[in-house]
């Protein structure tokens, strides 16, 4: 495969999985004719610069906060929801920034995340059977025939939406939102006011210690560029190459093609099969890019999938995100974050807590359980340190909203709760306190590490 020309659309010649029927073949050409023409959403000098960045992840001097919905969708769209989300990452961040000692790399998974592999093709409801919802981005999530036919207007309206997200994040990182005395501020409040947030009572405290203290050093620390803007960076799972090609540009500064509908994409578990049309694809690109690991990969068939996605192995361009299962990840990450240590490949190792603990509850309705995501994600950093490896980052389906859909955390959402709120599209996420909690216990199990390492 390697072997032939990269092309922007040399994965139109490979087998693909994953993809909706569209029944106007013409349609969907004028509208990828009509993206080819759109301004990127992300430039290559931005994707650049989080690839170094992504290079200090792997060599272990930064850490990789990525999340934010598991689909985007176009009714829940408006700047308060885009606000609140920016406002508990930023607080994710800085509760990370401290236990980990390092600066964050912040990753949305937002503007441009639309687009949703399935396990069933089809969905029957009382004898009918019409598409699988594939994410606002193809079709709609009501159960009627119309909706359900995938549309490739769809993706012109998802480019808009996210144009104007990523608009409106950047105006927030760059505008002082993002200074740390707010960032802080908000960390007080979430101690002050909540239950969830009076354990962490004294970590904020010593936090807020330090900020006092790099004021104290530095007068304003708000004028300090570093501190007053956070660079914030976007990403998506790249599962509709149409799209994803249409938005695919040569950078003349350094010669080589780059997406622009982000500045990260990855390709999901099940379509990482080398030989087909997502992994060749990505291959050609040099943005960063990651690739989702699960349960059903082997060392061998990893060390292969590197090389053909990383063949320079250069630092920062390949993240592996680990999704196994709390209870499956002891047993199956070691032979893999081993088989790639020896083989001297470059990679960022970050964790995703969610997918691999998806369950039903009885009312039907798809959940996680707050314990199990924490499991995972505290096994994932136990294992990088007995293996000698750098524990890279995490990557959260989170909303900033307060939704019912992951179970426990210290609000004790409960099964009978989850209806409540359940305004997800597609996966479980965790809600504003439950990913603040989070980032506050992974902050702490890594502040316990450095302790135990000094
Ligand atoms: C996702 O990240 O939303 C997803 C579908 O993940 P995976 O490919 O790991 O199942
Ligand atoms: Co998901």
């Amino acid at each position: 495969m390697n072997a032939k020309r990269w092309t922007t659309d040399s994965w139109r010649e490979l087998p693909i999985k994953q993809q909706p029927a569209y029944p106007d073949d013409g349609k969907l050409k004028a509208v990828e004719e009509s993206l080819r023409t759109m301004p990127l959403l992300a430039l290559p000098s931005e994707s650049r610069s989080l690839k170094r960045e992504l290079a200090d992840v792997a060599a272990g001097k930064a850490f990789l906060l990525q999340g934010g919905d598991c689909a985007e969708s176009f009714a829940e769209f408006s700047e308060i929801n885009l606000r609140d989300y920016f406002r508990v990452l930023l607080q994710m961040t800085m509760a990370l920034m401290y236990g980990a000692g390092m600066p964050v790399v912040k990753v949305g998974r937002i503007a441009g995340q639309f687009a949703k592999p399935r396990s069933e093709p089809v969905e029957k409801q009382n004898g009918k059977e019409l598409p699988a919802y594939r994410g606002d981005m193809v079709n709609s999530m009501e159960f009627e025939e119309a909706g359900r036919t995938p549309d490739p207007e769809r993706l012109l309206r998802a480019y808009y939406q996210s144009a104007a997200t990523i608009n409106f994040l950047r105006t927030l990182a760059s505008g002082g939102y993002a200074a740390l005395t707010r960032i802080n501020q908000w960390n007080m409040e979430f101690a002050k006011s909540s239950a969830q947030g009076k354990r962490f009572a004294e970590l904020i405290d010593r936090i807020n210690e330090c900020v006092h203290f790099i004021k104290a050093c530095r007068l304003n620390i708000d004028d300090v560029e570093q501190f007053a803007h956070a660079s914030f960076f976007t990403s998506h799972e790249a599962l509709l190459l149409n799209y994803e090609a249409a938005l695919t540009r040569h950078s003349s500064a350094d010669g080589k093609f780059y997406a622009g509908s982000a500045h990260m994409l990855w390709i999901g578990d099940r379509t990482r099969a080398p030989g087909e049309a997502h992994v060749e694809f990505m291959r050609g690109i040099a943005n960063p890019i990651g690739v989702k690991v699960g349960p059903s990969m082997t060392p061998d068939a990893l060390l292969k999938l590197i090389d053909v996605l990383s063949p320079d192995n250069e630092p920062g361009r390949l993240t592996l995100i680990s999704r196994m299962g709390s209870t499956k990840i002891g047993e199956l990450l070691p032979p893999l974050v081993r088989a790639v240590k020896e083989s001297g490949k470059i990679v960022v190792w970050a964790c995703d807590p969610m997918h691999g603990n998806t369950i039903k509850s009885p009312n039907g309705l798809k959940t996680r359980k707050f314990t199990d995501i924490l499991a995972e994600v505290r096994q994932f950093f136990a294992i990088h340190k007995a293996e000698g490896t750098f524990a890279g980052g995490v990557h959260f389906e989170m909303t900033g909203q307060d939704v019912t859909e992951c179970l426990g955390g210290a609000q004790a959402i409960s099964e009978i709760h989850l209806s409540d709120r359940y305004h997800t599209h597609c996966d479980p996420r965790l809600n504003a306190s439950q990913a603040l909690e989070l980032a506050f216990l992974i902050a702490e199990t890594l502040k316990k590490q450095k302790g135990q390492n000094a």
